[in-house]
């Protein structure tokens, strides 16, 4: 029987009050990591909801691009779209206007998944780096110090869809992924084994479109082919949760869900 998963959640009253809380979360999660061990590896995620965070993470304006350890820090993917990367569909591309073209950041500490190549060979060459970057052997997973995801209105995360084939990948570290539902379209992802295992990992959730999705995710029964966000299940028991109002409406103060303990913070 799987441990209980310990789900805790954060809600602020509003979009901005979530990017600055994430910005929080980030920057403090990151220098403690570098702290700890010299240096630090984040994966991120596109779409747009952390597009504000990744703005205030650059501003010279806030405390938070000073409290980043830049130059300890690799920047990963947790997926891509298999576009171009200056495609206006790009996570890289978002995520380039919104920090990377402001931060001091290295060419090399700045993995970008190659979606302008077919999305098979794209991933193929993903997980090499994932190999040797993280120094891996064998049937080791890398661990990212700090993996953040979104969700979709559909319950998906990262380019884990429902009922798509990426969801039953576990022996690869990363995966091509038909997604029929989003323009027909090609995704390159982290599959779960790499998500569960990093050592922290966090949904940063916005919006009243996520309030019915998520109530399902964390309270309904679980199905994780119709809500693949469910396999979220980090091998630290803990899952949090960075939400704002209009997301959490649905949500109990504390409870027992779907997917675990539930108890806001
Ligand atoms: C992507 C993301 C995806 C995203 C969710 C939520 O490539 O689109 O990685 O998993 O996190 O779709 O997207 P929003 O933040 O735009 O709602």
């Amino acid at each position: 029987m799987a441990a209980k998963l310990k789900i805790v959640y954060s809600v602020e009253p509003d979009a901005a009050g979530l990017a600055r809380r994430a910005a929080q979360y980030f920057a403090e999660k990151c220098a403690g990591a570098a702290a700890a061990h010299g240096r630090v590896r984040v994966a991120i995620s596109g779409g747009s909801t952390p597009k504000a965070t990744f703005g205030l993470l650059a501003d010279p304006g806030q405390p938070w691009r000073a409290q980043m350890p830049w130059d300890k820090l690799d920047l990963w993917w947790v997926d891509e779209r298999s576009v171009p990367p200056d495609n206006a569909d790009s996570n890289y591309r978002m995520t380039r206007e919104a920090m990377l073209d402001k931060v001091p950041l290295k060419p090399e500490q700045i993995h970008r998944m190659e979606g302008e190549l077919d999305p098979t060979e794209a991933a193929a060459r993903y997980e090499m780096e994932l190999r040797n970057g993280f120094g891996l052997r064998d049937q080791e997973l890398p661990r990212f110090d700090l993996l953040q995801l979104g969700m979709g209105p559909d319950g998906h995360t990262a380019s884990l869809f429902p009922h798509t084939a990426a969801l039953h990948e576990t022996n690869q570290l990363v995966t091509a992924n038909h997604v029929e539902t989003v323009k027909d379209s090609w995704r390159v992802t982290l599959t779960q084994p790499v998500i569960n295992n990093a050592a922290d990992v966090f949904f940063l959730i916005g919006g009243q479109d996520k309030a019915e999705i998520l109530k399902e995710v964390l309270l309904g029964t679980v199905d994780r082919e119709r809500l693949p966000s469910q396999m979220i299940a980090p091998a630290s028991g803990i899952l949090t949760l960075l939400l704002d109002k209009a997301a959490a409406a649905l949500l109990p103060a504390n409870g027992e869900g779907g997917m675990g303990t539930i108890e806001r913070i």
